[in-house]
């Protein structure tokens, strides 16, 4: 026993301390590491992808409305939404914004036409490029259909970091718009606009775009416009004469806080021929309420 102890003693004496982790060795600032590192470093972030490039037709179908600008320029209603792209910067500018949602308390007030015709107008008095579209009505999206686009990937796969959103940008010849479109979004829409990827995709177009106009799903229907709403901090009430009611139309203001409502075009859906197709009450001028 007494050896046993003995052997133990000597053992712990002999045994060699446990050696400390080694660090990793200095790297030599004429190495090829070194050199790889610093060129890392340094390196300049990735151009963008070319986008796709696309052209609008004036032979539309159905979308005749929704491509006025590009059909017909000069026509009464390009010269109102020229108007209206002129009041909308005007009020982005003096609050500071980059962004506008076009909203409505119920379906098939105009939301896409106007958010079309009002991105196409502001485009048109600005330098290819600086303004984009995005549609954010990811339960029932209808950009890509009303300006005859291409399908592609869009927002909803970014919200979902599938891919980022310089890869699904599509670049209008003319006037230069890039539009954003997105797929049909089935499940947790919530979910999406909720996250942090969504916050990003919005900073993201702050800093490459001067106005951004996205396009909505209806106000009272599902939450998604207020939420929209609450982080791009202005929107432009649409409302359809003969459908929208001035409580239901009150109701929806109220949702989206009132002081970030920029004013509102009352959409008449007269004849298309009509100079009169587009009344609007905006902002401090009218009140902002079409039902007064
Ligand atoms: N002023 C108008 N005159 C004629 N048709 C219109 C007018 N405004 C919208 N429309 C048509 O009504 C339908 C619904 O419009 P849309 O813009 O899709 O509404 P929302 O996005 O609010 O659901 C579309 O087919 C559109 O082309
Ligand atoms: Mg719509």
């Amino acid at each position: 026993m007494g050896e046993i102890t003995e052997a133990l003693r000597r053992g712990r004496e002999n045994a060699s301390p446990v050696p400390e982790r080694a660090s990793p060795p200095p790297v030599a600032p004429e190495s090829p590491a070194y050199r790889e590192a610093l060129r890392e470093e340094t390196r300049a972030p990735a151009p963008d992808p070319p986008p796709e490039q696309v052209t609008l037709s004036t032979q539309q179908d159905n979308g005749w409305f929704a491509r006025a600008l590009v059909a017909d320029e000069h026509g009464a209603p390009a010269e109102s939404f020229r108007e209206l792209a002129l009041r909308v910067r005007r009020e982005l500018d003096r609050r500071s914004l980059r962004g506008v949602a076009v909203v409505s308390a119920l379906r098939a007030e105009g939301k896409t036409t106007v958010a079309c015709n009002l991105a196409l107008a502001l485009a048109s008095l600005t330098r290819d490029g600086a303004v984009a579209l995005v549609d954010l009505d990811l339960r029932n999206p209808s950009v890509r259909r009303s300006l005859g686009l291409p399908r592609k990937p869009g927002v909803d796969a970014v919200l979902r970091g599938e891919t980022r959103l310089v890869d699904v940008r599509l670049a209008i010849e003319r006037p230069g718009l890039d539009v954003y479109q997105t797929g049909r979004v089935e499940t947790d829409v919530q979910g999406l606009l909720v996250g942090s990827k969504f916050v990003t995709m919005l900073r993201e177009l702050e800093r490459r775009y001067e106005i951004t106009v996205f396009d909505t799903p209806p106000t009272l229907l599902v939450p998604d416009a207020a939420i929209i709403v609450e982080q791009v901090r202005a929107a432009l009430a649409v409302s359809r004469a003969g459908l929208t009611g001035r409580r239901s139309f009150a109701h929806a203001v109220d949702l989206l806080t009132p002081a970030r409502v920029l004013g509102c075009v009352l959409n008449e859906g007269t004849s298309p021929a009509s100079a009169k197709h587009y009344g609007e009450y905006y902002g401090a001028d009218h009140g902002g309420d079409p039902s007064e």
